[in-house]
């Protein structure tokens, strides 16, 4: 092969990319990567105010619509209205999160369940209702996962069991849907700087951000546009052989140890 031809932009033209959660964030800035490719694209979210600005970046083939991934009913008719928009759906995106910091010891069974509800359940209720409108053979499931599915991170029991299940989750779904040609991988990402997470987790200021950095080997805090590039990639054909797996996409930080994730935690929920 030469290198010419290794030099790959991705296209998109004509396919479809359903991006839950995608009117901020990270989420967003798939959703705006796959319509800078050409594809036609929808973003779904809770708040009406929140998809009208996402779709105003979106250029002209952005559609949006309002759902709650808790609420199955909100779910199914947002997929049926995208099917309606733009066709079936080639990429899908489930990316809906909640979070919070707080203790094992603080958290009522509410709280706990609030964040598996939205990440968790509504990962299945966004797969459940996707398969009928997805395209097969060829279409592309990705959920948003996060560290904490495999680093145990203090003040994240919520967040790192609702994570934990969607990995297998996903993994489950690449052998039941292998079948019909629909592949379904997992993204984790690190530190993206400038998220609501980030703002949520990470402790704040010019020391803050040094300390995160300090966390990821290649010593920067990460872009939406490095996810961005690997959920285009994992939507693309270049991944038709890559299904069932998660990928970490974080300058290396899930090798880091447990501790400098707990102190920065901890220096994080001392400065608030
Ligand atoms: C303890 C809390 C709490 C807190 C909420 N609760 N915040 N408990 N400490 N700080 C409890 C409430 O008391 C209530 O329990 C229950 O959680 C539900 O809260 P509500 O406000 O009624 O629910 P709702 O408004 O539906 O949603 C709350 C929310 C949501 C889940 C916190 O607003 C949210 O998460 N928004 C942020 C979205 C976000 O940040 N997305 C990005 C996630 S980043 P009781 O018992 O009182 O009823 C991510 C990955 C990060 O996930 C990875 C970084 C490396």
């Amino acid at each position: 092969m030469g290198v010419e031809s290794m030099n790959v932009q991705f296209d998109f033209s004509g396919r479809h990319a359903v991006v839950f959660g995608g009117t901020t964030g990270i989420n967003l800035g798939i959703a705006q990567a796959f319509a800078a490719a050409g594809a036609d694209v929808t973003v779904v979210s809770r708040k009406q105010a929140n998809v009208d600005a996402a779709v105003a970046t979106l250029g002209a083939r952005g559609f949006g619509t309002v759902a709650d991934v808790r609420d199955e009913a909100s779910v199914r008719a947002a997929l049926a209205a995208a099917h309606d928009k733009h066709g079936p759906i080639d990429v899908l995106v489930s990316g809906a999160a909640g979070n919070f910091l707080a203790d094992v010891n603080s958290m009522s069974s509410n709280a706990f369940k609030v964040v598996v509800d939205i990440d968790l359940v509504g990962s299945f209720h966004v797969a459940r209702h996707a398969f009928e409108h997805l395209r097969k053979p060829g279409a592309s499931v990705l959920f948003i996962s996060a560290p904490q599915a495999v680093v145990p991170m203090p003040w994240q029991a919520h967040v790192g069991a609702a994570k934990a299940g969607i990995d297998q989750f996903a993994r489950v779904l690449a052998l039941e849907w292998g079948a019909a040609g629909v592949r379904v991988n997992a993204i984790s990402p690190g530190p993206i700087a400038g998220t609501e997470g980030m703002k949520r987790l990470a402790p704040q200021g010019p020391e803050g951000d040094a300390l995160v950095r300090a966390m990821v080997p290649l010593g920067r805090m990460g872009t939406p546009r490095d996810i961005a590039h690997l959920a285009m990639f994992l939507g693309s054909d270049a991944a038709a052989y890559l299904s069932g797996t998660v990928i970490a996409c974080d300058g290396g930080a899930q090798n880091m140890l447990t501790p400098m994730i707990t102190a920065a935690i901890g220096q994080g929920m001392a400065t608030r």
